[in-house]
């Protein structure tokens, strides 16, 4: 059957960015529940119960109360199908976070009234900005008395970068308030009952509120005022953001936020890979973002995580793997629906599919039909931090290579190789990183080791275009270099004087702090 391309174009694919605490978890099951994908009405469970959100998925996600895996859920909604990429929310796992952010095409912010804008949130639009995703915005936690929403657009607009268009406006805050107004449907909705009011001036409101509704009309007019109005155009390319107000945990001004992001957020895009791939391309194109190890215990199975980009995937479809230049079968692939995973009949651009494999795909790979494309951008960051790894049991040596090379292709953590000696290091941005490695090395690989200290401040990839020179560089500074998981060399410099030294002394040789694979 020939696909339409209004079939392509009612994906959303997207991710919801915000710092810890702000109620991603509690906003994702609550747009779950919209689109039927979950059927748990009433509040999110906290994190210290039995049942948990349904994104969170690992047995240490629970012991901890911390998502440490992204995970991916498709939902139907108003005749659109949505694909949420769910991201970790913890800052050690942020390497994951700006990876899957290269999957979506635009992505939802979510916003504590009373905190403003966060560190985390910060970090995570400046990955945004880089591709121009376009933003929602939706501020939370408006049933708790919080900032002014003058000042909080303020905030947006000042420290993020973009340009703030209300769409909704809250009506009184904390104890007071009693429910949003849409400026484009000039609609009130309540937030004791849900009650819709059509028209800010309907006497109905002066006949509920008579001494907060003048009030609110002043406001209203003086927002409307000074205030951007939502300009489609403006959003799609990054720089302006409609902005929403609620409450999630209370279900309240989300129906608002979903209904205009399936009208307003952008199809899957035409994406870089060599030339422009459009989505509409009727030959198969995607690209590996994530590689996700044994998520299922019973199964012990690898999945790779591959945006759709064009053209359409079959079961069964013979795959080109644009790196190895080989073709691989695919038999069966993985969608993502909300509670479960389960097979893909066909998966469409904008789609997430898992493939199952043996350690043969890593992140950044790109699969074609044929073609020798390469999708850009996806990047890996140089750690912050090194240990080196200590084996308890020297007889499971061979169990924790392959344990960390596994883990590694990840992406999660990065595993280096010195030319000199047979120790390995492993890099990570984030500390909680090694906790997780040894408890996944010791649960899924049987393997009992210890990550200890090592004497490096950073790691750079090296480069130089003149192979004498890379040599000459090679044998001088062997004792600190190191190859990476996909073999390239890398620097591994004890302190940063040192690095700052070693730079100057080589102008020819390039170090680069991040590597695009
Ligand atoms: P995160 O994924 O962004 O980290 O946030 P999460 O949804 O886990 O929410 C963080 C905390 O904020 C949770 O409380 C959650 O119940 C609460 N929360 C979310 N939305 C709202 C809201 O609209 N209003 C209010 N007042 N609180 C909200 P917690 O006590 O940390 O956890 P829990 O034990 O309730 O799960």
């Amino acid at each position: 059957m020939q696909e339409t391309s209004a079939d392509v174009s009612s994906r959303r694919t997207f991710a919801i960015i915000s710092h810890p605490d702000a109620g991603k978890t509690t906003l994702t099951e609550k747009l779950l529940y919209y689109g039927g994908a979950i059927q748990m009405a009433g509040t999110v469970k906290g994190r210290k119960s039995k049942l948990h959100a349904t994104s969170d998925w690992m047995a240490m996600e629970q012991e901890r109360g911390i998502s440490v895996t992204s995970s991916v859920m498709q939902f139907p909604y108003r005749g659109c199908l949505l694909n949420l990429l769910d991201t970790p929310g913890h800052g050690d796992f942020s390497e994951d976070t700006y990876r899957t952010l290269t999957a979506v095409d635009s992505a939802l912010m979510v916003i504590d009234a009373a905190k403003g804008v966060e560190q985390r949130t910060v970090q995570l639009m400046d990955v945004c900005r880089m591709r121009s995703t376009p933003i929602t915005t939706f501020i939370n936690k408006l049933d708790r008395e919080g900032r002014d929403p003058v000042e909080l657009l303020d905030e947006i607009e000042s420290v993020l970068k973009i340009r703030c268009a209300p769409v909704t406006w809250p009506l009184g805050m904390g104890k007071s308030f009693r429910g949003v107004y849409h400026l484009e449907h000039d609609r009130v909705r309540l937030f004791a009952d849900g009650e819709v009011i059509e028209g800010l001036d309907n006497p109905r409101l002066d006949q509920l509120f008579p001494y907060e509704v003048e009030h609110w009309r002043e406001q209203i007019e003086l927002v409307r005022e000074a205030s951007e109005s939502f300009d489609h155009q403006q959003y799609l390319d990054g720089e302006l953001t409609p902005v929403y107000f609620g409450s999630a945990i209370n279900d309240f001004g989300i129906r608002e936020l979903l209904d205009d992001f399936t009208d307003h957020a952008p199809g899957p895009l035409s994406r870089d890979a060599g030339r422009r791939v459009a989505a509409e391309e009727s030959t198969f194109s995607g690209f590996v973002f994530k590689i996700q190890a044994n998520m299922d215990p019973q199964h012990r199975d690898r999945i790779a995580f591959m945006r759709v980009c064009s053209g359409r995937f079959e079961p069964g479809m013979k795959l080109h793997q644009v790196r190895t230049g080989k073709d691989v079968k695919v038999p069966r692939a993985t969608t993502f629906l909300a509670s479960d995973r389960s097979h893909a009949d066909t998966a469409l651009p904008g789609d997430i599919i898992g493939i199952h494999n043996h350690g043969t795909i890593i992140i950044g790979d790109t699969f074609t039909e044929g073609e020798k494309l390469h999708f850009k951008g996806i990047p890996d960051f140089a750690p912050e931090l090194f240990r080196r790894v200590v084996l308890r049991d020297p007889m499971r040596m061979k169990a924790l290579q392959k344990g960390l090379q596994q883990l590694c292709e990840e992406g999660a953590t990065q595993l280096f190789r010195p030319l000199i000696g047979s120790e390995w290091i492993v890099g990570a941005v984030g500390a909680l990183q090694f906790d997780v490695a040894a408890y996944r090395l010791r649960n899924e690989y049987g393997v009992e080791c210890s990550f200890e200290p090592v004497q490096v401040f950073t790691a750079r990839w090296v480069e130089c275009d003149d192979a004498k020179m890379l040599e000459r560089f090679k044998s001088r500074n062997e004792s600190a270099l190191a190859y990476d998981g996909t073999d390239a060399l890398a620097y591994l410099a004890p302190t940063r004087a040192n690095l700052d030294i070693t730079q100057e002394r080589w102008p020819d040789v390039t170090f680069h702090a991040t590597r695009d694979r």
